[in-house]
């Protein structure tokens, strides 16, 4: 009994490594730092400030007992911040606690937890039916010293000068030469920039992320400053990894950005991420350079469902730095979960958290005490559930590309899913004053007659004789419909 027990599972973590695009399609990602997410004494009042740049205490046992508050909201992945061992010198701008400063590659953080710390919390999520995502870096190393001054044998495997680019500061983003072999950060703190076209550099890359993979049963990777390398170094890397793969393209031009979609599985969603901040961080947003951005990415990326959706992340400033409106974010975050691609939430999010620029929005998740009863709590746990519920209900419905079929001053309307099992996607900008009114809808594919249910409400909606949809608005909230025959056996509006 136990063994048969025991071989099962060793199938079913056999089964979660070398997890496929087609695998992620249908995920939704709860991303965190492993620094800032919880801690293994399960603290709720341990302080943690983010000006000061310090490690907090977040570990990985931290995050296998906070499992349920992840789960709970419906995600089905967890996406956390590079393991790998840090330099250990505190810098003007604080220390490694972020993960993106690598000393060698082929030790842990220890501050986040041992081997087996790693090896359980992969277990623990494998045990639910979920995955993990792990983030890593190939284009630099740490700091180690600027200019003609820096002390390369610190670095694990690459501990000789030779495995690096010549110092240059990246200033020009416009000269990609400059990007690709150039330095990040600045004079105060220089990320040393690996020669990428080197065959050791990438052999030592290919072989360690191989490695890396099997060792902790990874199902997926988050890739780091993608566009700081060239673009041939990546084909390889991804085949290497052998699990879906989601590169960092910090750019808004899709023509930029898609092109980086031939080269690894998928990248995350810039391009969208920007005239989807603007369409709802304020009550006269353009919601038209949203609509048309939709279109934009679907005939220029490769396959718009491997993309990456979010609206928050540790670079970029929190949404409810820009406003407090709780309608507007509520419409943000539904927007990110119901559009094509890998919704992608950053913890903290599901709490409004408000931080701005790096390190503001690198807030400790433990000082919310994890309260699942915060209004986007629920909003995310609605829309993930209503999501996963149309995936699991046809097969076909991540295949139906986004297609959005209104579009007012103030409100966009958009379609997914083939016809008698589509979700259709209400959004507005109005914030929490709008007013009370009743959108009449057209184009959303629904028969006359059809009932439908609105999953935030769970109102009741009948398609009139015209084929139009009365959809009740107000405050500015977002709606989702779907047909209400077909939510039997789910657990939305039961
Ligand atoms: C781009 O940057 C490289 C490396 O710094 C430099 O050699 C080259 O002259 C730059 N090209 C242009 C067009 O500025």
């Amino acid at each position: 009994m136990l063994l048969s027990r025991l071989s099962w599972l060793a199938c079913l973590a056999g089964s979660a490594i070398a997890t496929s695009p087609e695998q992620w399609r249908s995920q939704s990602i709860y991303f965190m730092l492993t620094d800032r997410f919880a801690r293994t004494d399960g603290s709720t009042t341990s302080p943690c400030d983010t000006s000061q740049s310090k490690y907090c205490g977040g570990t990985w046992r931290g995050i296998i007992n906070k499992l349920d508050y992840i789960q709970d909201m419906g995600f089905t992945a967890i996406w956390i911040t590079p393991v790998t061992k840090q330099i250990s010198k505190t810098t003007k701008y604080g220390d490694a606690y972020h993960g993106y400063w690598q000393q060698d590659i082929d030790s842990l953080n220890s501050n986040y937890g041992t081997e087996d710390d790693l090896k359980d919390l992969a277990s623990a999520l494998h045990d639910r039916g979920m995955y993990l995502m792990v983030d890593v870096v190939a284009n630099h190393m740490g700091y180690a010293g600027s200019g003609d001054n820096v002390d390369y044998s610190v670095f694990k495997p690459f501990d000789s000068q030779k495995y690096f680019h010549p110092y240059c500061k990246v200033s020009n983003y416009d000269n990609q030469t400059e990007v690709q072999d150039c330095w990040l950060g600045d004079s105060t703190v220089a990320l040393a920039d690996l020669n990428t076209e080197r065959e050791d550099v990438k052999k030592m890359w290919y072989d360690w992320v191989k490695s890396l993979v099997s060792k902790y049963s990874i199902d997926g990777l988050r890739i780091d400053t993608v566009r700081h390398v060239q673009k041939d170094f990546w084909p390889d890397f991804n085949k290497a990894a052998g699990v879906y793969c989601v590169g960092e393209v910090f750019e808004g031009d899709a023509d930029y950005t898609c092109p980086y979609q031939k080269v690894m599985d998928g990248v995350l969603n810039y391009p969208i991420y920007f005239p989807l901040l603007k369409a709802f961080q304020s009550t006269s947003g353009s919601i038209s350079d949203l609509y048309d951005m939709i279109n934009t990415v679907k005939s220029k990326c490769a396959d718009s469902t491997l993309l990456g959706s979010f609206i928050e992340n540790h670079d970029n400033p929190r949404f409810a730095s820009y406003t407090d409106d709780i309608s507007l974010a509520k419409n943000a975050a539904a927007f990110t979960i119901m559009d094509d691609g890998i919704p992608i939430i950053y913890a903290g999010q599901e709490q409004h958290y408000s931080g701005n620029s790096d390190p503001a929005n690198r807030e400790a998740v433990w000082l919310s005490g994890y309260n699942k009863d915060s209004k986007l709590y629920k909003l995310i746990a609605a829309t993930n559930a209503i999501r996963n519920h149309a995936i699991n209900h046809n097969d076909k419905y991540l295949d139906y590309k986004n297609y959005p079929i209104y579009q007012d001053k103030s409100t966009l309307a958009m379609r997914k899913g083939y016809k008698g099992t589509q979700t259709v996607t209400i959004l507005s900008n109005l914030g929490v004053q709008g007013n009370k009114y009743t959108l009449s809808l057209s184009d959303t594919g629904f028969d006359a007659g059809t009932k439908l249910t609105e999953i935030y409400t769970c109102a009741s909606i009948t398609v009139d004789e015209s084929g139009k949809v009365p959809v009740p608005m107000a405050g500015g909230e977002p709606r989702i419909l779907y047909p209400s025959s077909e939510l039997k056996g789910s657990k939305v509006c039961s």
